[in-house]
């Protein structure tokens, strides 16, 4: 587990756009799956507005680690929000895109995207493998849509599960932690000082730290980096 800290936000962006390059240099470094939240729009827009020449897109695959049950056009798509800040400005072919259907019902599309992730991926150990998941973390500790009222979500079989968000009820659909866990890269992108106290439960194993998703990613055959921002990181030693 490695931890880069940064000064600020778009540092950060700035090292995970960096650190994308060095990725994709490689022919075979190619599935993404990108987290949603507020968390990547300035990494998004960074990319679209410095990296539009420096990255193969028109090879990339994306895919997402979660989406809310809602349409596309709703502002709190995972899906629209990546289109407005990144993949309406980079030329990512249409059919290199993979949605999850916000608009479709919950358990039916967890099963479809599901079985498009395992059509669509390498497969170890029955799971789908990313070159590189792209994850946040809640202020609860949750990660995708991973939250510790539902821990027994995080070891489903499927690669894909309905989940509920704890305030509102939203449903949404994730991957799980063995898909997660199956990834060749894993990159923790989390920024800011609401963060602070759950970054460090999390990296100093403080009471209590084994009952947050973001704990359990451990990519067995993979690596995993977290990058912060000064924010974030104020409370690590
Ligand atoms: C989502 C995300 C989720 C997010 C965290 C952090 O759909 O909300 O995938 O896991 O990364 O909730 O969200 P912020 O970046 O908004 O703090």
């Amino acid at each position: 587990m490695e931890v880069q800290v940064f000064e600020t936000k778009l540092d950060v962006a700035r090292a995970l756009a960096r650190q994308l390059e060095t990725w994709c240099s490689r022919e075979d470094f190619r599935s993404i799956a990108l987290s949603g939240g507020s968390t990547p729009k300035i990494w998004f827009d960074l990319l679209a507005e410095e990296y539009t020449g420096a990255l193969p897109w028109e090879e990339l695959l994306f895919f997402w680690g979660d989406e809310r049950c809602v349409p596309p056009t709703h502002p709190e798509s995972n899906y629209g929000m990546t289109r407005q800040h990144l993949l309406d400005k980079v030329p990512v072919p249409e059919n290199h895109v993979f949605r999850i259907r916000g608009e479709d019902l919950p358990g039916e599309e967890a099963s479809r995207y599901g079985t498009v992730l395992l059509e669509r991926l390498p497969v170890q150990k029955e799971l789908p493998r990313f070159d590189l998941v792209v994850l946040g973390m809640g202020d609860d500790g949750h990660t995708a849509s991973i939250f510790p009222h539902e821990m027994p979500l995080w070891n489903a079989g499927d690669p894909c599960v309905v989940a509920t968000h704890p305030e509102s009820g939203q449903r949404r659909i994730s991957i799980t932690g063995g898909v997660i866990n199956n990834a060749r890269q894993v990159v923790f992108l989390v920024t800011g000082a609401n963060k602070a106290s759950r970054i460090r439960q999390i990296q100093q194993r403080l009471p209590g730290y084994e009952k947050l998703p973001a704990s359990r990613v451990s990519p067995g055959n993979g690596r995993l980096l977290w990058m912060l921002d000064r924010e974030a990181a104020s409370e690590l030693s």
